[in-house]
């Protein structure tokens, strides 16, 4: 389903688009990695263990999910359908799913939400715009906020960059290099969650935690900002041994299979996040496609687990990493 898709995608978007979407920063040696990193992971299966009855379901920060999968933040979804995150909203609902909604979204996001969602912002040069806008996610119903701590300035991307597919931004919406620790307070502001994404580090998952942060993503931004950082597959361990259980551990960066999120699970992450699929999913059909992808994820996750012997994600544990 998901390559059958990433072909679809390839065929239907402008090439300057699927560049955009695709690609990576500096030699893209970050990105490269990403992927096959998962693959390194090799399992402990148990058997005879009851797995008639298998279970995906999870619960994060209070929201209920079919599944420890949700929708990574990602920018100007119309570039991929003409409904650009209003379908995906859509799609990610119908598969009991979360959406991250990006700050650089296509559509307004008072428009988009269908079902459980997170904001995600950017701290931008004019701060008086990051803050009315996570305000306005928290009146829209955002039931956390998700604070990408990996962009001072963007990476050196290859081929087009969203500027030039979009047009030009407000200067004042330029990410500002200056934001330290203090804003996961001030996002906090909004009586919401605070979800720190981009922490490569088990210091800099403490320190976001001891600002006040309810939970982390292990992130490289999909290979986007700085080349030759760690594939998130390396980074987890050290991250979930520093957090010890105090706050939701997520991960993303080539996820595409549900064997990729049973290795996460099992190195300890509470749930991932699909970036790039999900915009293949949108391009090849849209909400349907969207949703598609993330049931067949799911599906997949659950055959694996059955024959790893969890019948619940509460029997994925370190146990099964060999
Ligand atoms: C086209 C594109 C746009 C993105 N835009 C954002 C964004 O606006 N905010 C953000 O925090 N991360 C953004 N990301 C990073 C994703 O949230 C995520 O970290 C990454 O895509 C995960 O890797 P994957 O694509 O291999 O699944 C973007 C990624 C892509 C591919």
């Amino acid at each position: 389903m998901l390559t059958a898709q990433l072909d679809q995608a390839r065929q239907l978007l402008p090439e300057d688009v699927f560049r955009y979407y695709a690609g990576g920063a500096g030699e893209q040696l970050s990105l490269a990695e990403a992927e096959d990193a998962w693959r390194v992971v090799r399992l402990r299966p148990r058997v005879l263990r009851d797995v008639s009855r298998l279970s995906t379901a999870t619960t994060l920060l209070g929201t209920p999910l079919a599944a420890p999968v949700v929708v990574a933040p990602s920018a100007a979804h119309g570039l991929a359908h003409p409904d650009g995150e209003v379908a995906t909203a859509k799609g990610t609902a119908a598969a009991g799913s979360l959406l991250v909604l990006s700050m650089r979204s296509s559509r307004a996001l008072e428009d988009v939400p269908a079902g459980p969602w997170w904001f995600q912002s950017y701290v931008v040069k004019d701060r008086s715009l990051t803050l009315d806008r996570v305000h306005r996610a928290a009146a829209a119903g955002a039931s956390a906020i998700v604070l990408t701590g990996d962009v001072p300035w963007l990476g050196a991307r290859h081929g087009a960059t969203r500027l030039q597919l979009t047009g030009p931004a407000d200067p004042g919406e330029v990410q500002d290099p200056s934001a330290g620790l203090e804003m996961i307070a001030e996002l906090g502001a909004t009586g919401l969650p605070v979800v720190v994404k981009g922490v490569l580090r088990g210091d800099d998952a403490l320190a976001c935690l001891d600002a006040g942060a309810a939970g982390v993503v292990v992130s490289n931004h999909g290979g986007r900002q700085l080349d030759r950082a760690l594939p998130t597959t390396r980074a987890l361990p050290e991250v979930v041994a520093a957090v010890a259980g105090r706050a939701p551990v997520l991960v993303d960066g080539g996820v595409r299979s549900g064997l990729d999120v049973l290795c996460a699970l099992a190195l300890g992450a509470d749930a991932v996040l699909l970036g790039r699929p999900v915009l293949w999913a949108l391009a090849a059909g849209g909400a349907d496609g969207v949703e598609q992808c993330l049931r067949a994820i799911t599906d997949d996750l659950a055959h694996v687990m059955g024959l790893a012997g969890a019948a619940s994600l509460a029997e994925v544990g370190p146990d099964l990493i060999a």
